[in-house]
């Protein structure tokens, strides 16, 4: 075999490896590997695709990853236009749609599918011989644009389908992204002074129209599908079938449709969703109503807008009229001043609301928002509590205009507004307000996991001045522990033994625990694997830049970052207080190059008891040497090793004719590589 042969079997293995663990990972939430493990697979695979184009295929898992950046869309013509639907305001509409279909139709009660309506984005994907080839947005319905490349970043989109269609497939649905999700692209947003998205609509069409597919990739997007173009040429009759041969097929329906067979059941759908969807995770804004029936919907056609076979029942929207008591100002880890309107408590989508986020003096300025009004709140996305606007005829004459503090409301230092900044920060980088979120942050699961030393503690800690830095969590002594409040020795000496036990933690937890601006968990892995070292990555050298303009996804502003944190006098002697506390700062084992491992790309099975090892020894020992292991047996497997008691893997292997290994001949072949 020639090398591109053998470079192209290992990009086809990887493939199916990457496809079966996103199947894993999606849609059956029991991964195998780690998302380290999978990004490692991944970039394999994307450096052989790099220095070998003629080896990328349509439906290769790199696409998921994001390709270059590109100008501009093209415009794409839609074969059948995209419709919209006919909206029904109320029940009354509702009933009367249902009452011309039965007329139209002359049956009594014609069966019908209802299905929540997702305040997403429409979009059109096109499958040839099963393969998925290109895809475009609604646009104007009938001319949309091409956004393909930033569709193959969504996960949960089959790039091939489970059968091999002969010919072209296009089927129709909805992009959108989860409320939570949501939610947390706008903290980030927030947390570097971006603009925030209104709802996950937006946050949607924002991430879908990205001109660069890899920050589409960094979004969780998500897409159902629920219609299929052209059915009756696969002998399909109803919308019931419809999704039936999505789901066969591979591609992700909602699964929340019902089929209704009178107007109180769906009057019944329609009042189940009115309170259901505000703990659904996806953002929805009514629920459609389609007629089941094929060629019943072909004999009743389309307006120029709109089919006549289907409804869309709007929810009404959620807004209620309450009173800013006060607005609050608080201090995040960042120092940033962010301030919060509090309430009168009303019910809203759900819930009770009694806060609302301000943002920041530009957003309330932009909406005039003082303390008395009365004003208009709704939930972004079913999710956040937002004011929407001021009922100026209820402004009190002696109102007036709201302007943030000057000063910090914790410390009392400046407040400063940096330019081009929205936000307004506290100038005071030891005030305890800022100080208090970094310790929680360190002590965080995903940082330092020093469990039990939660917000209330961290607190007391600061206010009594016991701790000013994370460096003196590392001095902290049990009698200091346990002077503080509801504080019994036991969970003193919990916390110390935490404290003790994080001196251990991996560099990716330790420079994601620095809390450095911009720098999250996924950045710190990536980093942390890169430089090896802290003392690498805190050097201000031309290397420590370069290392950094040459990692995907690392750009200016966390170069930026990361040079800010590690030149700044104060967090340099903390440093070498956490280096003499003994805590970690190095990548544990040797700098490898996986693919130089001898035993890349090889797949073990264990079973049965080994008597030098135990099995998970064993399977560290294989993953060291760069082989992975698994817990079933295939044709794929390139080694069982068997112990005594063996299981019926070993009987699979001997059926499927995979190479066998006893303990003996598997310790020679680790002295062998030794
Ligand atoms: S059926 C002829 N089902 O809402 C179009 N549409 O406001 C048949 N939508 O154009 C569409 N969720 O983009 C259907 N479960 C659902 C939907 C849904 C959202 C969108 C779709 C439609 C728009 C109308």
């Amino acid at each position: 075999m020639d090398k591109l042969e053998v470079l192209k079997k290992r990009a086809e293995f990887l493939r199916e490896e990457l496809t079966r663990h996103a199947q894993l990972y999606y849609e059956q939430d029991s991964p195998e590997i780690s998302d380290f493990q999978y990004d490692v697979l991944i970039r394999e695979l994307q450096d052989i695709e790099q220095k070998y184009p003629v080896l990328v295929t349509p439906d290769s898992p790199t696409h998921r990853v994001g390709g270059a950046p590109r100008e501009g869309f093209v415009k794409v013509k839609h074969k059948n236009p995209m419709m919209s639907l006919d909206n029904a305001l109320n029940r009354d509409e509702l009933a009367s749609f249902y009452e011309k279909l039965s007329k139209s139709l002359e049956i009594r009660a014609p069966q019908v599918v209802c299905e929540p309506k997702i305040d997403g984005v429409a979009i059109s994907l096109i499958y040839q011989d099963g393969v998925f080839i290109s895809g475009a947005t609604r646009g104007n319905g009938r001319i949309g644009e091409d956004v393909t490349e930033n569709l193959k970043t969504i996960r949960t989109m089959p790039l091939r389908l489970n059968e091999a269609l002969n010919g072209r497939l296009e089927v129709r649905g909805e992009v959108c992204i989860d409320k939570d999700d949501f939610a947390l692209l706008n903290d980030r947003r927030e947390e570097a002074g971006e603009t925030l998205f209104a709802n996950p609509r937006n946050a949607a069409a924002g991430s879908l129209r990205q001109l660069n597919p890899k920050i589409t990739a960094t979004r969780k997007l998500n897409i159902y599908l629920y219609q299929i173009i052209e059915p009756e040429k696969q002998g399909i009759t109803s919308q019931n079938e419809i999704f039936k041969r999505l789901k066969k097929l591979g591609l992700p329906v909602q699964g929340e449709e019902r089929t209704c067979n009178s107007l109180e059941e769906i009057l019944l759908y329609l009042d189940f969703w009115t309170k259901k969807r505000f703990d659904h995770p996806i953002d929805t804004d009514g629920v459609v109503v389609k007629l089941d029936d094929l060629s019943q919907r072909a004999g009743l056609g389309s307006t120029a807008k709109a089919p006549r076979w289907a409804i869309a029942f709007k929810f009404p929207p959620e807004e209620k009229l309450t009173l800013i008591k006060d607005i609050e100002v608080t201090v995040g880890r960042t120092g940033t001043l962010t301030p919060t309107a509090i309430l009168e408590p009303v019910h809203l989508s759900g819930t009770i609301v009694q806060r609302a986020n301000l943002h920041n003096q530009d957003e309330i300025d932009r909406k005039d928002i003082r303390i008395g009004d009365m004003v208009i709140v709704h939930k972004a996305g079913e999710i956040i509590p937002e004011v929407i606007s001021v009922d100026l005829n209820k402004r009190k004459n002696d109102s007036k205009p709201y302007r943030l503090p000057e000063t910090c409301p914790v410390c009392d230092a400046r407040a400063v507004r940096l330019p081009g900044e929205a936000a307004l920060k506290c100038s005071n980088t030891s005030c305890p307000a800022q100080v208090k979120e970094g310790i929680v942050h360190f002590a965080s699961r995903q940082a330092m996991d020093i469990r039990g030393l939660g917000d209330k503690i961290v607190a007391q800690l600061v206010d009594s001045k016991r701790i000013k830095n994370i460096a003196d969590l590392y001095s902290l002594d049990i009698l200091t522990l346990i002077s503080m409040d509801r504080m019994g020795k036991k969970l003193a000496q919990n916390i110390l033994d935490a404290i003790e036990k994080s001196k251990k933690r991996s560099l990716a937890s330790l420079i994601n625990a620095l809390g450095i601006r911009n720098v999250g968990e996924k950045t710190a892995q990536e980093l942390a694997e890169r430089f090896r070292t802290l003392d690498a990555l805190a050097k201000s050298s031309i290397e420590t830049e370069y290392k950094l303009e040459m990692m995907d996804g690392i750009g200016p502003i966390i170069t930026k970052s990361l040079n800010t944190f590690f030149t700044e006098p104060h967090n340099k002697a903390m440093i070498e207080r956490l280096r003499i506390a003994g805590i970690n700062f190095e990548l544990e084992g040797p700098a490898t190059n996986k693919e130089e491992l001898p035993w890349n790309g090889f797949k073990f099975v264990l079973t049965g008891e080994l008597s030098s090892m135990t099995r998970t020894e064993a399977s560290e020992k294989i993953k060291a040497l760069g082989g992975q292991t698994s817990s079933s047996v295939s044709k794929k497997t390139n080694f069982v090793l068997v112990g005594t008691n063996p299981g019926s893997k070993y009987s699979k292997a001997q059926k499927l004719g995979v190479p066998i290994l006893d303990e003996e001949a598997f310790l020679d072949k680790l002295n062998e590589l030794a």
